[in-house]
Parts: structure tokens; C-alpha cells; sequence
């Protein structure tokens, strides 16, 4: 028999275009299956404080278009250890929260695993991050608004790159992975890609510019990932200016703006889908899970395992790219 009446909703970690969907999504969801719901603000930390509202059917209109989270979102020191994590189930007992819905990544699923195991407490997880690192879902809610933000940017800047014959080394976020690096790289045509799953030899890179300037090209995109191994966009450009000089180098940093912006309709799906989801999983008895999706079904994984199976890169679209780019 089902006993959860009340659901506590929490966006957490650095926020994705996308997660307000979600809200609304879960929100309307447990409305419609006659749960009470509260929005906990500033993820686990808010949880702590016990910043939390209730949230009706009306709280969530207007922002399945919106950037950001309407809950907004933090990361959180005192939910790493275990006195935080129990004035956290204090504030949970107190407003009688029964279930947990959290919208974040690696991190925020981490918390969830660990608070699950010491109070027996269930948690539904929804993946909500730029980065597409996590194991059990093809996509992460955010994603493609992205990329589709770089690839603008990349467009923008291949127009002056082109006009000045100049080499731009554009560095993109991903944290320790390279799904905005690849995908985004491939959009744009980027001469070279660099991301943490392969490694990068720079003596490669400039073999190839030498290479590619015979061929007539007078200007250049490289992308970069944060956590690639040649320490990102200023490093590569320093160490190609040591050893080359037939192009004119400049150096562009995306940063934050690829974590802001209006969702794409396949992010607003996607949150919708994995939202409502979250809201049957739950009724359902599930907990402990990720719920993503795979090949257009909607499955559920458990935290332990999305957190550690990091989703492998296809290394073959890395190869593609070289050979598109000659
Ligand atoms: O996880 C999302 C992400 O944007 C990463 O790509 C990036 O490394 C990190 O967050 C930046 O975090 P913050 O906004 O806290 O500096």
C-alpha cells in the first residue's frame, strides 16, 4: 500500500535549462495523484535550513519556458557530512515530507545514496545537468540546450575566426567529461576536438595544423573540454604558439552562458517525460533510482550505478569529425 502523501522537490548542483520543466512536471503530477508537494529552495542546504514552501498547481504556471530553476539550486558542504544530514531529516520529519524528488547530477545523486542508506528514506532522482555524464539516460536534462548554445556561439566566432585568418581555441564546459565538447564539435565543423576520454598529444595537433594549412585552410576551430588532459584553452594555445606560427591564435572561454537560456523543446520533453515519471515510479514503490531515458523508453537505474558508470564517450565520432574537418 502506498503511504507517501507529501513529496519534497529540490533542484541541486550547478542548475540546467530544463529543470523548471521538471518541476512543473513533478509538481502537477503528484497534484493530480492527490499528493501535497513542498519546493525545498537551495537544494540539500535549503533542505537543512528548512527553506521550503508548498506548492500548488498554479505555483509552476509559466516557466516550463524558463532558464534556470525556479527553486534554485546550490551545493551544499554541510550535507557531506552527517550532522547536516540529520538536521536534514529533522526538517523532513517536521514538515511531514514522506518522499524526495531531486533534479541534479553525480553530486546531488551521491547525497541521495547516502541519506537513503543511513534514514530509509526515499529519494527519486531526475538528471538535470549540461554535462550528459550520467549512466542511464542517452541525455541529461539540459544537454542539448547546451549545445545548441555553443553551437551559436561557435558560429559566431567561426564568422570574425574566417574574417581575420585567425585560429580560435574555444574551451566549453563538462566537467571531467566531453559530451558538450563532441557533440557541439561536430555541429560546428571544429577542426579538432580535445576531450578528457582520449588522450591529447600537442606534437599530434600541430602535426595536423601544418597539415591542414597545405590544404588551404587559412582559419580554425578547436574545441577544447574543460577537463581535457592539455589543461584547457590557454594551455593548447601557449603550446601551439611555441611551435607554429602561421596562424594568428585567440582564445574564447563559453563559461556560464552554457548553463542559462530557454530550454529546447527536447530538453522541455524530456523534463516532462522523466518528471511525470518520477511521480509513478514513486506511487509505485520505487526508490533509490535515477529514472532516464534509454533508446526512447523510460527506465530506472540506481543511484550507485549511475553515479559510477560514467556514460562512455563514442570515441569512433571522434574520428568521423577528423575526417569531416580535412
Ligand atoms: O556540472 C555542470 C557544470 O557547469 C560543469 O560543466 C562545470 O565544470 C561546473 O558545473 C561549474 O560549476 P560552478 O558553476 O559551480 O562553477
Amino acid at each position: 500500500m502506498n503511504t507517501i502523501k507529501k513529496i519534497g522537490v529540490l533542484t541541486s548542483g550547478g542548475d540546467a535549462p530544463g529543470m523548471n520543466a521538471a518541476i512543473r512536471a513533478i509538481v502537477r503530477t503528484a497534484i493530480y495523484e492527490n499528493l501535497e508537494v513542498a519546493g525545498i529552495f537551495r537544494g540539500y542546504q535549503g533542505l537543512i535550513n528548512g527553506e521550503m514552501k508548498s506548492m500548488k498547481s498554479h505555483s509552476v504556471s509559466n516557466i516550463i519556458q524558463r532558464g534556470g530553476t525556479i527553486l534554485k539550486s546550490a551545493r551544499s558542504e554541510e550535507f557531506r557530512n552527517s550532522k547536516g544530514r540529520k538536521k536534514a531529516y529533522q526538517k523532513l520529519t517536521k514538515n511531514n515530507i514522506d518522499a524526495l524528488v531531486v533534479i541534479g547530477g553525480d553530486g546531488t545523486f551521491t547525497g541521495a545514496r547516502i541519506f537513503e542508506e543511513e534514514y530509509d528514506f526515499p529519494i527519486i532522482g531526475l538528471p538535470g545537468t549540461i554535462d550528459n555524464d550520467l549512466y542511464g539516460t542517452d541525455y541529461t536534462i539540459g544537454y542539448d540546450t547546451a549545445i545548441n548554445t555553443v553551437v551559436q556561439a561557435v558560429d559566431k566566432i567561426r564568422d570574425t575566426a574566417d574574417s581575420h585568418d585567425r585560429l580560435f581555441i574555444i574551451e566549453v564546459m563538462g566537467r571531467d567529461a566531453g559530451f558538450i565538447a563532441l557533440r557541439s564539435g561536430i555541429a560546428t565543423g571544429a577542426e579538432k576536438i580535445l576531450v578528457p576520454e582520449s588522450k591529447t598529444y600537442m606534437d599530434n595537433l600541430i602535426r595536423l595544423l601544418k597539415h591542414d594549412w597545405r590544404k588551404n585552410k587559412t582559419s580554425g576551430i578547436i574545441i577544447v573540454a574543460e577537463g581535457d588532459d592539455s589543461g584547457g584553452a590557454f594551455e593548447v594555445a601557449r603550446r601551439i604558439n611555441e611551435k607554429f606560427d602561421q596562424y594568428e591564435t585567440r582564445i574564447s572561454i563559453l563559461g556560464h552562458i552554457q548553463r542559462g537560456g530557454s530550454p529546447t523543446a527536447m530538453d522541455r520533453v524530456l523534463a516532462s517525460l522523466l518528471g511525470y515519471a518520477s511521480i509513478k515510479s514513486l506511487l509505485e514503490g520505487k526508490h533509490g533510482v535515477m529514472v532516464g531515458q534509454v533508446n526512447k523508453e523510460i527506465i530506472q537505474t540506481p543511484f550507485e550505478k549511475s553515479i559510477k558508470h560514467h556514460r562512455t564517450i563514442n570515441l569512433e565520432l571522434l574520428e568521423i569529425s577528423r575526417i569531416l574537418a580535412i
